[in-house]
């Protein structure tokens, strides 16, 4: 079939949002080129979901191998794009894409700015173990101490996530999940907490909640329904495999991380909780406490990466206020506050939209409804005469990196050499660890 009359579009980054509204788009008769930092497709759905999710990741790379199998869609993988990347955004601009979708995940570090923070050793931010453990180079290789008494900060599914690995697989002494708010705020799921639920002191949460109690009551809040909550999970606790001890400590901000090359203890504030609206907020009390830990790990969500390209604004790219092309009230469009304008064709979608919202069918969602905004400003552009011209420049220019690209032609020659490595090992699941090991395998370099 004929590619005249098609729009082009580029879409940056191959996680659930980006795939999805590559397929999106192409089933709107637009040419797709998807960019993806990572050499392999899958973003966080393949080196963010906790690894031992056999069945999920292998449903979703099944559907993402389908996308990518597409006529119209187009993958450059091992390619980053940003100020510090192999192109720049405003280089990419110029090879005439009539729009851009960015989908890059949030990539940045969400700092709280607290003394101690930039301890170099036993303070982490959760992603960077989570690309650890599930295998994405470089964080794959890189050494991570982990210490015996660990404090998680925050108590959403990737705290969840982070006490399994550390009762699971480094079976550290005890984990203290530390939340600004109190028990009837916590935000992991009932499912989650079944893997740890048989490491939870039980009699520790109710000391805790006996605490907290009187701040609860005074708001309206019901300590044993959070108590409840909390156990939910009891009936289908999956057997420990590690003495170690899971608490939480509530109310609690953290303050300073004491150490100089290695963490000495924690400083937590007390915090107290004020109702706004239907939900509360944490305030801090300035009165403080210590917790004896000798790691720091924050599971506080992330921010999109400055470096990117485009104005961010707190955690996030900035949207246009006004947006001229909304689904369902949501602006899919980058804006500028600096010119009050918005950045012509650029559109974010997924976690780069909003980010650490959801989970993988949200961002699919999110995609989606990206790739329908984009459609609509696509209306009044005028398709190109023959997409392929546009490809080919793009190619021309990527030949000229000295790096090696891994377009959607390579791809089934690394699920190969994986799929062997698996079963010669009887594992479920395999990965290469590095990127020479896969570029190897299909024949890359
Ligand atoms: C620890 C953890 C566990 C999770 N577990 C689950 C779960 O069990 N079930 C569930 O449904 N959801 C889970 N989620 C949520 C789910 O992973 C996300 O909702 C989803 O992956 C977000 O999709 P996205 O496409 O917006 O971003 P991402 O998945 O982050 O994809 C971003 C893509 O952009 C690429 N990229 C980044 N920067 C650049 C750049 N500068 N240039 C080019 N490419 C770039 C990356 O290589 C990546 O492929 C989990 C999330 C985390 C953090
Ligand atoms: N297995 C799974 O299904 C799975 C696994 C991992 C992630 N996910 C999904 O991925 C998304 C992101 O997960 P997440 O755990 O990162 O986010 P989350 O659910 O929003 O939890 C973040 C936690 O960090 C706390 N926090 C945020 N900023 C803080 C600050 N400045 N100081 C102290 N605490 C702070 C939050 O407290 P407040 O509530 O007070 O803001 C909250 O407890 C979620 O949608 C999640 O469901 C799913």
């Amino acid at each position: 079939m004929s590619d005249q009359g098609k729009h082009i579009v580029a879409v940056i980054g191959a996680g659930p949002a980006g795939l999805f509204a590559a397929r999106q788009l192409a089933a709107n008769n637009s040419s797709v080129v998807i960019i993806n930092r990572d050499i392999k497709p899958g973003g966080l759905a393949e080196y963010g979901i906790y690894p031992d999710k056999v069945k999920m990741k292998d449903g979703l790379r099944k559907q993402f191998e389908q996308i990518l199998e597409l006529p119209d869609i187009h993958y450059f993988g091992n390619l980053t794009v940003g100020e510090e990347g192999d192109l720049s955004l405003e280089i990419l601009k110029r090879f005439g894409y009539q729009a851009i979708l960015v989908t890059a995940g949030a990539q940045g570090t969400k700092w709280l700015g607290l003394p101690g923070e930039d301890i170099p050793r036993d303070v982490y931010h959760a992603k960077d173990l989570v690309y650890h453990y599930n295998k994405l180079p470089p964080y794959s290789n890189q050494e991570f101490y982990i210490g015996r008494r660990v404090a998680l900060i925050g108590v959403g599914n990737v705290m969840m996530d982070i006490a399994r690995w550390l009762a699971r697989e480094k079976k550290v002494d005890e984990i203290i999940a530390v939340a600004r708010r109190g028990p009837a705020e916590v935000k992991f799921d009932k499912k989650e907490m079944e893997y740890m639920i048989a490491n939870l002191d039980v009699r520790a949460l109710d000391e805790e909640l006996g605490r907290v109690a009187p701040v609860m009551v005074a708001i309206g809040q019901d300590p044993e329904a959070a108590r409840q909550n909390i156990l939910a999970a009891s009936p289908r606790a999956l057997e420990r495999v590690s003495d170690t001890r899971f608490r939480f400590d509530f109310l609690a901000s953290p303050t300073h991380i004491l150490g100089k090359d290695t963490v000495q203890w924690l400083e937590i504030s007390n915090t107290t909780l004020i109702p706004v609206g239907d939900d509360t907020k944490a305030k801090t009390l300035w009165t403080r406490r210590i917790l004896d830990v000798d790691t720091v790990i924050f599971c506080i969500g992330d921010r999109v990466d400055d470096k990117f390209g485009l104005p961010t604004q707190w955690n996030e790219f900035v949207k246009n206020p006004n947006p001229q092309y909304p689904i369902e009230e949501i602006s899919y469009e980058a804006y500028d506050p600096e010119t009050g304008l918005p950045i012509q064709g650029v559109f974010m979608a997924g976690w780069s939209r909003e980010a650490s919202s959801g989970l993988v069918g949200i961002a699919r969602k999110d995609g989606e409804r990206g790739a329908k905004a984009i459609s609509h400003y696509l209306e009044n552009v005028k398709p190109v005469n023959d997409p392929n011209d546009i490809l080919e420049k793009f190619q021309n220019r990527l030949a000229r990196l000295e790096k090696p690209i891994v377009t959607k032609i390579h791809l089934p020659a690394l699920v190969e050499a994986e799929k062997e490595e698996k079963e010669k090992l009887g594992l479920e699941d395999y990965k290469f660890k590095t990127n020479e090991e896969m570029l190897k395998v299909m024949k890359l370099i």
